[in-house]
């Protein structure tokens, strides 16, 4: 197939749904060989199953070449051997998207630390073990070549990691994990051309349906010519872009596509500051400073001579 990421080589995790199966079906869609890797557990992870087949045969239907992966992205083999299958497919890799997830929402009073684990461990470990997978065998490549390799690696945020959300204290704290992990990514890897971003996406799907959005829907139920905002594929033409050799100037970066709209996002940077003066802070003058200084809730005043 023709398209922007035509000789290229894609791992899309938790590609069996939603989501996932949008950015799968694009990718391939615009050329991409791909690995859909999916374990086939429920949204919040029980049970398995071999749900990547579907999106295999749908990618084959309609032109393209796919091989499935039924590997869970938390457990290092298998997220070793996810990379290492588009490799032994197709004799490389190019890109990898870090999409896999899992929710289990509960007050953090009520959550236990099993709820917690679990969902760190397929984000943000998951994310953080194939990227490691894919690093390895890129700068491989770089160090044997002429010091470069274009890789991709584009990894799953949502505003409960860049804003927070109520009773989602575990995946809040994966997702702005892996916004900490993409950010020193794209770091470590931009001597050797490897860009790493991050996409904050939207739609129905099962993870969302978990919190009363009515019935997931998989991005193939969505007539393709027409515009629903909850269709789970609306970002994934940015996925696949952020993907391509156009995007190679592009690294660091949270765009986000919900709905008709999309965006750049950027994290945490200083709003006020105060300086102490080099000397020490005391205690008992940090409400005042901080009241006045940096809030702004606490009226200056006349402040003469310091
Ligand atoms: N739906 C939204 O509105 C929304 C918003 C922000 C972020 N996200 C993120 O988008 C991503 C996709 O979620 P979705 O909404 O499409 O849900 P989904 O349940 O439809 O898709 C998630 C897929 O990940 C797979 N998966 C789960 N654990 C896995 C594991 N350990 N190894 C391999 N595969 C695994 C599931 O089987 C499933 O197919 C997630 O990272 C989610 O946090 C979704």
């Amino acid at each position: 197939m023709t398209g922007i990421l035509a000789g290229k080589v894609a791992l899309v995790t938790g590609a069996g749904h939603g989501i996932g199966r949008g950015h799968a079906l694009e990718l391939a869609k615009q050329g991409a060989k791909v690995v859909v890797n999916d374990l086939g557990g429920d949204a919040k992870g029980e049970g398995r199953g071999r749900d990547a087949d579907v999106v295999v045969d749908l990618i084959k239907t309609r032109g393209g070449d796919a091989v499935a992966d039924y590997g869970n992205v938390s457990d290092e083999a298998a997220a070793d051997a996810m990379v290492k299958r588009g490799i032994d497919e197709w004799g490389r890799i190019d890109i990898v998207v870090n999409n896999a997830g899992i929710v289990r929402d509960k007050a953090i009073w009520n959550m236990s630390v099993e709820d917690f684990d679990l969902v760190m461990q397929v984000h943000l470990r998951g994310s953080w073990l194939t990227s490691r997978a894919a690093a390895r065998h890129w700068r491989k490549i770089a160090k044997s070549g002429n010091g470069r390799y274009p890789g991709r690696i584009i990894n799953t945020t949502s505003g409960a990691g860049l804003l927070g959300n109520f009773g989602q204290t575990n995946y809040a704290a994966a997702k702005a994990g892996i916004a900490g992990l993409t950010l020193t990514l794209s770091l470590e890897l931009a001597s050797i051309g490897v860009t790493a971003n991050l996409i904050s996406p939207g739609g129905l799907t099962r993870i969302s349906s978990t919190i009363g959005m009515g019935a997931p829907k998989e991005p193939d139920d969505f007539d393709p010519e027409d515009f629903d905002p909850m269709d789970p594929s609306l970002g994934s033409p940015i996925v696949a872009w952020l993907a391509s050799d156009e995007a190679q100037l592009v690294s660091g970066q949270c765009l986000r596509a919900v709905r008709d709209r999309l965006s750049v996002l950027k994290g945490w940077h200083e709003v006020a500051g105060v300086s102490s003066g080099e000397k020490r802070w005391k205690t008992e003058d940090i409400g005042r400073i901080i009241g006045t200084d940096l809030f702004g809730t606490r009226a200056p005043g006349l402040r003469l001579g310091g």
